[in-house]
């Protein structure tokens, strides 16, 4: 059974999309295992987003990642990695498909409401990242 985690970003916090989000995840038949809010510091958005250090759009999605709260969850489910990553929708606004949840939500490849893992390894890394106690 795979897990991955589905972060709800600062922006779809701010604009009240929480109940949405989770009622998609409920709908579609995932498992939440593990659910939090909390601010995230400086040093774990650094550890979460260092594939991406030295780009040009590294600091601004630090500085976005950390500027309020956020909400984190650990789904789980069969091939969920892949099902949460198309119900997310793409990055880019203009191909983010009508349906998924940036493409319902988002006009902004940078403030795109939820972030989800994109491979067994990196949902591994990134759970532990922020869930110490998790079985
Ligand atoms: P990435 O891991 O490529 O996308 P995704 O979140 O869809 O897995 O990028 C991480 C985040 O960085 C992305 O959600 C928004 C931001 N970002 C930009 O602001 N500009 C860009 O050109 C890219 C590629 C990403």
């Amino acid at each position: 059974m795979e897990r991955t985690l589905l972060i709800i970003k600062p922006d779809a916090v701010e604009r009240k999309l929480i109940g949405e989000i989770i009622q998609r995840v409920e709908r579609k038949g995932l498992e939440i295992k593990a659910l939090k809010m909390e601010n995230i510091t400086v040093e774990r958005a650094e550890k979460h987003y260092e594939i991406h250090k030295g780009k040009e759009f590294y600091n601004g999605l630090i500085e976005f990642i950390t500027s309020g709260p956020v909400v984190l969850m650990v789904l789980e489910g069969k091939d969920c990695i892949s099902i949460v990553r198309h119900m997310a929708g793409s990055t880019s606004p203009v191909d983010a498909v009508p349906g998924t949840i940036r493409g319902d939500f988002s006009m902004d490849t940078l403030r795109n409401i939820v972030h989800t893992s994109d491979s067994v390894e990196t949902s591994t890394r990134e759970i532990k990242n922020f869930f110490k106690n998790i079985d």
